[in-house]
């Protein structure tokens, strides 16, 4: 089998998390011999590439990170140049999210399936999986802890052409969080948490405090 896969984050390469994804995923999907070509929707040179890739190819994975619990704008703005197929092309789709619990990506899921029958192809499943904020942060094997188990469910899609399995599902974790994590959360982002974005805000150059209200 040969995948077109689209990582359809506005984030260039370098700094998506979807592509950090892709990585692991991929090295489980290859092992048997599946091969694939990859391309970014951040770099609107490859536009004309991957619609040329889309037309020509029947098995095809677009890869996304939910934003504002909804699709990328660049990446509806790439799929409304595309026209209806009609050839039994599959699509399956990896949904992935900062925040952890599975429901707030179900919206979003729903709308993938539809946009498979606006595309006129055939639904193969997304994998939807959250907690996905802190990969760009993380390096080696700090970030190989979240990244790592897209290996296996790269080895699933290939098994399955698609992430119709009790494996994937599976994959999400919980729908909505247990409230005893809820609590730990709630004290852990007033505590630690609050000096950690801190940290991170002046690294990123920020010399304002981070509930700063100039227009209030
Ligand atoms: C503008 C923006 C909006 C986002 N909206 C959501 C959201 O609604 N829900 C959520 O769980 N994560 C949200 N996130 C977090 C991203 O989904 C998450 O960090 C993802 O891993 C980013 O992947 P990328 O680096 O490939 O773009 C948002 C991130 C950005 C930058």
């Amino acid at each position: 089998m040969h995948v077109l896969i689209i990582n359809g984050s506005p984030r260039v390469k370098q700094f998506s998390n979807t592509d950090k994804i892709l990585a692991k995923f991929t090295e489980g999907m290859c092992e048997n011999g599946t091969t694939f070509e990859q391309y970014e929707v951040s770099d609107r040179k490859q536009w004309d590439d991957i619609r040329k890739a889309y037309y020509a190819n029947s098995n095809i994975l677009i890869a996304l990170p939910l934003y504002v619990e909804c699709i990328p704008g660049l990446l509806m703005e790439f799929l409304e140049t595309l026209s209806p197929k009609n050839d039994g092309t599959r699509i399956a789709y990896i949904l992935q999210s900062g925040f952890a619990e599975g429901v707030q990506l179900r919206c979003g899921e729903a709308y993938l399936e539809k946009l498979t029958g606006y595309l006129g192809c055939e639904y193969a499943g997304t994998l939807v999986k959250g907690d996905n904020f802190s990969i760009r942060f993380f390096e080696g094997a700090q970030q190989d802890r979240v990244t790592g188990p897209y290996t296996e469910m790269g080895r699933e899609y290939a098994a399955n052409a698609g992430f119709d399995t009790d494996k994937c599902r599976a994959f999400t974790g919980f729908e909505v969080m247990p409230a005893h994590l809820r609590l730990i959360l709630k004290v852990v982002f007033r505590t630690v948490g609050r000096v950690m974005f801190k940290k991170i805000a002046v690294g990123w150059g920020c010399t304002k405090p981070l509930d700063y209200r100039p227009y209030q």
